[in-house]
């Protein structure tokens, strides 16, 4: 079996700027299970945020994160995002990131709940496809070997920590097996459990369904994001309409014309995105409709298409000009908070066996992320993986005792009744009826027992639909099993029957595998 220092899986900007800045320190292989670009990171509208501009600071930056979290961040973990996020930006700069300017400084843009213009943006909506697209051209100049349509299956594992991997070439359906020093996964989010979602299709939970496997702590998995402004046309592809137009000044509306946001929160249409979803939702119920409107054809139409071209774009393709009709639009599923638990390192409890990216749970997001935070949190973790990677040790996650809330969930469990057989498409409408923005403990019992049925049926994984699939399933039930179990309602975790947040509630889930 042959041996590099660094395996990375994923190549999103978690896995390139880590492998990036693995290769200054041993022999780096980084796995990806499609092409190289195929992730969630190429669609990143907003941007990435920094207390970079002359009203902000890390200070300011640390606040608006707490306040977004629901009182769940770890406050430590967000001083180390909000104080070494300018330094990171920078390191995107000298890579090739080339930011929009206005009058030869930074053009700092707006999102919900961030007190100042905090947001730095490429090719005005184009950021991720921006960055993606320079890290991976960095990644080929520094040949670094990377394998694509490969797809991790299995976490080697043995007394002395993570020793390697076992992944499936997908076009020959052949396992391999491969060993490391450092594992560090970078393998995503998991939006594709839903039926209605922003992620591409690679967003299935392999990073966490696998680390779970391994025997890794997961945590907050109860918190999932939804984006209030997914565009609703019919027959239209999934296709986000991002914040950063609210931030520009557009406006939701409900069927009747009224802009409603500001019956919901002081902060009106630039609230935190779980209260402006969930007002959505409300108001898509109260009308009986399925989407509200996002008004902005009272900008200067010039402002639209030279701030917003990839949007324009995509709806004029659908027949939709949005500089003079409103955009139809209701909430998807986005992003993913909780994951693989790691500290401040990005150390799992597993030696050698790092996390990053929106596969980790870092504890920065708490119960509901703050707009344009991941990309940073990828590279700021990304970034302390390799340094704790230098003195040559294998590193481990120990925490101090605290009270968070030790769940150990069984491979399977009895099962009642019958179960249609597992499909992508049932999973993802069981998801999104039973474990999606409303919950109660009815449905979330349902989908337990389903999921739970399912992943015992789905052990066998031959080819990516079947192991995508056998992860989704996993990571779907670890996601029921910590909101059936969080009886109280907070940040993103919305549970109808227990619709209060509670003091006694302000605490972590952390799943391992049980017997
Ligand atoms: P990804 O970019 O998703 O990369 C994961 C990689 O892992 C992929 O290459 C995938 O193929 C690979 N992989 C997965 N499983 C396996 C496996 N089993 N074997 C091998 N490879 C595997 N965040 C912001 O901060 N600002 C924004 O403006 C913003 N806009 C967004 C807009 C959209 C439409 C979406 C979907 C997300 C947005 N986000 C935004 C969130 C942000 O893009 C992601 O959280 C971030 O890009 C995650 O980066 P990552 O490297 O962790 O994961
Ligand atoms: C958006 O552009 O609305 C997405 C920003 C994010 O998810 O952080």
């Amino acid at each position: 079996m042959s041996v590099y220092d660094y395996i990375i899986v994923g190549s999103g900007i978690a896995g390139l700027y880590t492998a990036l800045l693995a290769r200054e320190h041993g022999s780096v292989l980084v796995l990806t299970k499609g092409s190289l670009d195929e992730c969630n990171t190429r669609y990143a509208q907003g941007g990435i945020a920094a207390a970079i501009g002359e009203d902000d600071s890390p200070d300011l930056h640390m606040d608006d994160t707490l306040k977004a979290g629901g009182d769940l961040c770890d406050p430590e973990a967000v001083r180390v995002l909000t104080e070494e996020a300018p330094d990171r930006i920078a390191d995107l700069i000298k890579l090739g990131v080339a930011f929009d300017t206005l009058n030869g400084e930074i053009n700092l843009a707006r999102e919900g709940a961030h007190s100042v213009p905090r947001i730095l943006h490429a090719g005005g909506d184009a950021t991720g496809e921006r960055i993606e697209t320079t890290l991976g051209v960095r990644l080929r100049e520094s040949r670094i070997s990377f394998l694509e349509n490969s797809l991790l299956t299995n976490i080697l594992v043995d007394e002395g920590g993570a020793r390697g991997v076992e992944y499936l070439e997908v076009g020959s359906r052949t396992r391999h097996q491969i060993g490391c020093t450092y594992l560090i996964l970078a393998t995503g989010g998991a939006g594709q459990l839903f039926r209605y979602t922003t992620n591409p299709s690679v967003a299935t939970g392999d990073g966490v369904a696998m680390a779970y496997l391994a025997g890794a702590e997961i945590m907050d998995m109860e918190f999932f994001q939804f984006h209030p402004t997914a565009l609703k046309l019919p027959d239209a592809p999934p296709f986000l309409i991002s914040e950063a137009v609210r931030g520009e000044g557009g406006i939701l509306k409900n069927s009747l014309g009224h802009a409603f946001m500001k019956d919901y929160s002081p902060q009106a249409d630039l609230a935190p995105r779980d209260v402006v979803a969930r007002a959505t939702v409300r108001e898509m119920r109260k009308a009986s409709t399925d989407h509200v409107l996002l008004d902005i054809t009272h900008l200067p139409s010039q402002r639209v298409t030279t701030r917003f071209p990839q949007i324009y774009r995509f709806c004029l393709s659908q027949g939709l000009d949005i500089t003079t009709t409103p955009i139809p639009v209701a909430p998807a599923a986005h992003y993913m908070m909780g994951g693989i638990r790691t500290n401040s390192w990005g150390e799992t409890n597993i030696k050698g066996l790092f996390a990053c990216g929106e596969a980790a749970c870092t504890g920065v997001h708490g119960a509901n992320r703050l707009a344009s935070n991941s990309l940073l949190e990828t590279l700021v973790f990304g970034k302390r993986v390799v340094e704790r990677t230098m003195d040559g040790s294998k590193g481990v996650a120990h925490y101090p005792k605290d009270d968070s809330l030790y769940l150990r969930v069984p491979d399977r469990a009895a099962l009642t009744g019958q179960n249609p057989p597992p499909t992508l498409e049932r999973l993802q409408s069981l998801m999104w009826e039973s474990v999606g923005m409303e919950r109660n403990e009815q449905g979330l019992m349902l989908a337990l027992g389903t999921l739970a049925a399912w992943q015992g049926q789905l052990s066998d994984h031959r080819d990516r639909p079947s192991a995508e699939l056998r992860n989704l399933a996993i990571t779907g039930r670890l996601m029921a099993e910590a909101a059936l179990l969080r009886r109280e309602s907070r940040g993103a975790h919305f549970r109808l029957d227990y619709p209060e947040t509670l003091m006694e509630w302000r605490r972590n889930i952390v799943i391992t595998r049980g017997e």
